[in-house]
């Protein structure tokens, strides 16, 4: 177990910067997520705490100790990687154990460990089936296994769980956070995908253009998002943006206002401080379902009450929950003040 901590890091490949002066401490047992799109940053980051990459300027440290100058095999973290590359011709356990013996460990420590692993993965009975033999999720766990087998201080994992089918990735995200629980090895975890980063993480650091823009639990961000990019990116369906200037409760011209589907009513009569607008399709996705609305060149996502339906094409007035709104200098993106 351990703490990391980046202290102004920061990665150029020629004229691209990909890591720009990220600081960021993931504490002794945490699951933290770096979360942003695709080009954001996520995996050089990562391979800079690995030591795969070399760092451009600024520090990666691992219990305090500024690791920049140590090679990858010595700092004791482990990384697995979107394209998990089992070795075919191995067994699950040969596949297991191979980190073990490059290690040099005694016969016995190996059989203990791949045992331990075997166990808390779920794949026993698995130990002589070859990487083919097995199912998407089951080698996803091999290649989890052969990280842990190593007992690493840290363990990066770069999207793992991408390869696999929707339904798929719904479980392994849930075995994941189980695991964790278990043995509580300080993670840093990528991924593009915001509902994964948000269900997993313990705290989550959401990047774009190789900056953090707002680091904090999956609550915090969700209900302060301290920028319109993190306000867009996390959620969905995305929260709806409108300008300041088309709002009679919002009285500011600089303002962009954020308002969540789960924020808005809809009223069939003319409410107080509400948006006119035009029904449109609704979409059901089981539990929830979500209407959306034109407002003139604006298409609004709000969630509906449970077994309330709305014709297409009726005039209705959205009703903001006040409390709930978010407003942003429009300008800077920053979020404002802004006291009802
Ligand atoms: N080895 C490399 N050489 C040149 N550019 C790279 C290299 N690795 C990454 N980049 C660039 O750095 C940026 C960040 O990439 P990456 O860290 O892979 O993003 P992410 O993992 O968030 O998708 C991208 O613009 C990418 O093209
Ligand atoms: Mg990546």
């Amino acid at each position: 177990m351990a703490e990391v901590r980046l202290e102004n890091l920061a990665k150029k490949f020629d004229q691209v910067t990909a890591v720009d002066r990220i600081n960021l401490e993931i504490k002794d047992g945490e699951f933290l997520t770096l979360v942003g799109p695709s080009g954001c940053g996520k995996s050089t980051a990562l391979r800079l705490v690995a030591g795969l990459e070399k760092v451009t300027s600024g520090n990666v440290y691992i219990d305090e100790k500024a690791v920049n100058h140590i090679p990858p095999q010595k700092r004791n973290i482990s990384m697995v990687f979107q394209s998990y590359a089992l070795f075919p011709h191995m067994s699950v356990e040969s596949n297991l154990a191979f980190g073990l013996k490059i290690k040099r460990k005694s016969q016995e420590e190996k059989m203990q460990r791949v045992k331990w692993v075997l166990d808390l993965l779920g794949l026993k009975g698995m130990e002589k089936r070859l990487p083919k033999e097995l199912s998407g999720g089951q080698r996803q766990r091999v290649a989890l296994g052969r990280a842990l087998v190593l007992e690493p201080d840290v363990l990066l994992l770069d999207e793992p769980l991408s390869n696999l089918d929707a339904k798929l990735r719904l479980r392994m995200r849930t075995e994941l956070k189980r695991l964790h629980k278990k043995i509580k090895t300080t993670i840093i975890y990528v991924t593009h995908d915001q509902a994964e980063a948000m269900t997993l993480s313990d705290r989550l650091a959401v990047m774009k253009d190789g900056r953090i823009l707002q680091i904090g639990t999956p609550q915090e961000i969700y209900e302060r998002p301290t920028d319109i990019f993190t306000a867009g990116f996390i959620g969905s369906p995305p929260m709806n943006f409108i300008l300041g200037e088309r709002l009679p409760f919002v009285k500011r011209e600089e303002a962009m206002v954020g308002i969540r589907p789960e924020d808005l009513s809809v009223s069939l009569e003319k409410a107080e401080k509400s948006i006119l607008g035009k029904s449109s399709v609704t979409e059901t996705l089981g539990s929830d379902n979500y209407l959306y609305v034109d407002i003139s060149d604006l298409l609004i996502s709000v969630r509906l009450k449970p077994d309330q339906k709305i014709e297409e094409d009726q005039t209705i007035w959205l009703v903001p929950n006040l409390e709930k709104i978010h407003v942003f200098d429009k300008s800077t993106g920053r979020r404002v003040q802004w006291a009802g």
